[in-house]
């Protein structure tokens, strides 16, 4: 079985262009066209299932969700998603002040009561995005809820409870896991490790995960490395929503399982 991983979209509402929240970001707004030729690329492709790594939209609104679901129509395979933190987040700028600069692990009840809201318009569209275990080929997928730089620690335990050492197991989730070689790329790449690693995973998961896993996929840092951690193979794809020149990466990695 093919399956296509992709990574973030940050897909907008172009009725947002104008807004204050999006004058940084119209590198995005601009980059739809690239998207939708993407979507044909993969639709040449034919993989048998796609799954998307987590920002998908960027910024949380209703709009967006419906925007990113037009754009996605086109697409002939089936697809699922782990959630990222601009699936679930307002824009900076229409957070309380008191929220503006901190981690989102320390943010107060104003950052749950938006990720409730989120989490019901995807699910209300028919979008799973909790965290699950999805079977496809030989292999079972954990798609992990990452977005607020943290698995809850209900969720550490499911997987801890469920996965299967003896199972071809791969991990999906929208920020990357905090291993020694995670740290050091980010400081190479100079993105804040605090923001660009999950905080808070217990020994007993880290341990977990590394004695039954496979593949580690993760978006959210915008480069694409690998490394391995025990056997695990760790991958970052790039984000999907800006082509570099001169190169073949485009931030879609197709796996066969
Ligand atoms: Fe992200």
């Amino acid at each position: 079985m093919k399956i296509a991983i992709v990574g973030d979209l940050h897909l907008a509402d172009k009725e947002y262009a104008d807004d204050v929240s999006y004058q940084s970001r119209h590198h995005y707004i601009n980059q739809h066209e690239y998207v939708r030729k993407q979507i044909n690329s993969l639709n040449e492709n034919q993989p048998d299932h796609v799954i998307l790594l987590g920002d998908l939209i960027d910024w949380f609104s209703l709009e967006n969700i419906d925007f990113a679901l037009e754009v996605f129509s086109k697409l002939q395979s089936s697809w699922d998603m782990t959630i990222g933190n601009h699936d679930v987040q307002l824009p900076v700028s229409h957070r309380p002040e008191h929220n503006k600069g901190v981690t989102h692990k320390d943010a107060d009840a104003t950052v749950n009561i938006c990720r409730k809201k989120a989490l019901a318009g995807w699910a209300d569209r028919g979008i799973c995005v909790q965290t699950r275990k999805v079977e496809l080929g030989q292999a079972s997928f954990y798609f992990l809820d990452s977005a607020l730089g943290y698995i809850s620690e209900e969720d550490q335990l499911w997987l801890i409870e469920n996965i299967v050492n003896s199972s071809f197991n791969i991990i999906i989730t929208h920020v990357p896991f905090p291993f020694e070689e995670t740290i050091k790329l980010l400081k190479e790449n100079h993105k804040d490790c605090l923001v660009y690693s999950q905080q808070n995973l217990s020994d007993q998961f880290i341990e977990k995960v590394l004695s039954s896993v496979n593949f580690i996929f993760s978006g959210h840092v915008h480069f694409t490395a690998n490394y391995k951690e025990s056997d695990a193979a760790v991958h970052f794809i790039k984000n999907a929503n800006e082509p570099i020149s001169d190169s073949k990466d485009n931030g879609i990695f197709y796996l066969e399982v």
